[in-house]
C-alpha cells in the first residue's frame, strides 16, 4: 500500500491525525478513530454468478480466508460498548488473497458520511471540538451544520445501538467500479448484512448494558457456532452520482449478493494483531477500482500514516 505522491493529500492527512488527536488525546498503539476493537478470523464464499459483476479473485475462487475488525467509533480505547458515541460501529474485512496480497472493505453502520472530502471533515472536526459547553452560540458546529445540510443529515440520522456486532448492516459508504472478465464496468456500494438480520436495543436496554458488552458478546457468540454474513452491492443507475459519499441512491436500486461471510473465531492475539493491520479503503485488486470520491485517497493516506505511528509505537499495556 503506497502513501500518496500528492503532497497535499499527505498533509491534509497529516492535519485530520493531528485533530483527533487533540479531540480523543494520544493512545499510543491503539488507532486514532475506531480506537476500540477485534479482530475475528473466518472465511468468504462467493455467490453464484457473481463473477458475472467482478473479475476479483477472490470472487472467482472458492473461498478466501479473512480477517474481520470490529471496532467502536472515536479514539478512545476504553469507551464504554454503551455510550452513544460507540456509534457507528465499524467493521473492516481483509481477504487474504496470497502473502502479503489482500483487498480490504472498511464499512461503518450507518448509510452515510458529514461530508464530501477530507478538508471539509477537518472543518467539521475543528468546529466540534471549539463547540464546547463554554462557547457561546450559535456554537462553530451549529454554525457549520447550518451551512452544510449533508452534515445535519448524518448527525441527525438514527444510530440506534445494535444487540451484536453480529445483528447489523455495515455500509461502505463510497462508490467503487466493479468490473467483470467482459470488461463491463458498474458502480456500487457495499452493504454487508447480517444473517441474522439487524436487531437494535432501546437506549434504556442499551443503558443498562456492562461496559464490554459488545465484545464479550461477540467472542461468545462465534465460540457457539459461526457468525455469517451476506456481502451486497447496491448497484447504481448510469446516472448515479458515484463520486460522492453525501449523496444517497434510491432504495429501489438493485442489490446484488457477492458472497458470504462466516466468521468462526477470535483471533488469538487479536490486541497485538490489531496494532499491526492497517486496512486500506482503496482495493487495489483487479475487477474492483476506486471510484473518483475524494474521500478515498485522503483515507488511504490517513490509515497508512496512522498504521505507521501505530505499529512504532509501544502499547499501553492496560487498555484492550
Ligand atoms: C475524510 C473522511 C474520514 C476520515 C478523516 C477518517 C478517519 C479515520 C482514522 C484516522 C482511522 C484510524 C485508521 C488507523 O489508524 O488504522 C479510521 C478508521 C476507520 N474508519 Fe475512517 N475516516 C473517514 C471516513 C470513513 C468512512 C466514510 C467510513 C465508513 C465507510 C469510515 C470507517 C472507518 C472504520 C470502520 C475504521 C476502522 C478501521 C480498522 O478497523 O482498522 N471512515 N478512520
Amino acid at each position: 500500500m503506497p502513501l500518496s505522491q500528492d503532497e497535499r493529500i499527505v498533509a491534509l492527512a497529516n492535519d485530520l491525525l493531528q485533530q483527533f488527536d487533540k479531540i480523543y488525546g494520544i493512545h499510543p498503539g491503539f488507532r486514532p478513530a475506531h480506537a476500540k476493537g477485534l479482530l475475528l478470523s473466518g472465511v468468504f464464499r462467493p455467490a453464484a454468478g457473481a463473477a458475472d459483476f467482478t473479475r476479483a479473485p477472490h470472487i472467482a475462487r472458492e473461498s478466501t480466508s479473512v480477517t474481520v475488525r470490529f471496532s467502536d467509533s472515536t479514539g478512545l480505547p476504553l469507551i464504554p460498548d454503551n455510550s452513544p458515541d460507540a456509534n457507528p460501529r465499524g467493521m473492516a474485512t481483509r481477504f487474504h488473497l496470497a502473502e502479503h496480497v489482500h483487498t480490504d472493505i472498511v464499512a461503518h453502520s450507518t448509510d452515510g458520511f458529514p461530508t464530501r472530502d477530507g478538508k471539509q471533515f477537518l472543518e467539521f472536526l475543528r468546529a466540534a471540538a471549539a463547540s464546547g459547553p463554554d462557547s457561546p452560540s450559535p456554537k462553530p458546529i451549529e454554525q457549520f451544520l447550518a451551512s452544510h445540510p449533508a452534515a445535519l443529515t448524518f448527525v441527525q440520522a438514527p444510530k440506534p445501538f445494535p444487540s451484536s456486532f453480529a445483528r447489523q448492516t455495515y455500509f461502505g459508504v463510497t462508490a467503487y467500479a466493479f468490473i467483470n472478465v467482459a470488461g463491463k464496468k458498474s458502480f456500487g456500494r457495499y452493504r454487508i448484512v447480517p444473517e441474522q438480520g439487524n436487531e437494535f436495543l432501546s437506549a434504556e436496554q442499551a443503558a443498562g448494558l456492562s461496559p464490554n458488552y459488545h465484545f464479550d458478546e461477540i467472542a461468545e457468540r462465534v465460540g457457539k457456532a459461526p457468525v455469517q454474513f451476506k456481502i451486497m452491492v447496491q448497484v447504481a443507475a448510469p446516472d448515479d452520482t458515484n463520486d460522492d459519499a453525501t449523496v444517497h441512491w434510491p432504495e429501489s436500486r438493485p442489490q446484488r449478493e457477492l458472497g458470504a461471510l462466516e466468521l468462526t473465531k477470535v483471533v488469538p492475539d487479536s490486541l497485538a494483531r490489531q496494532q499491526q493491520i492497517i486496512f486500506d479503503p482503496i482495493p487495489r485488486v483487479e475487477g474492483i477500482e476506486p471510484s473518483a470520491d475524494p474521500l478515498l485517497e485522503i483515507r488511504a493516506a490517513l490509515y497508512l500514516l496512522s498504521g505507521r505511528r501505530r505499529r512504532a509505537a509501544k502499547m499501553e499495556e492496560t487498555k484492550r
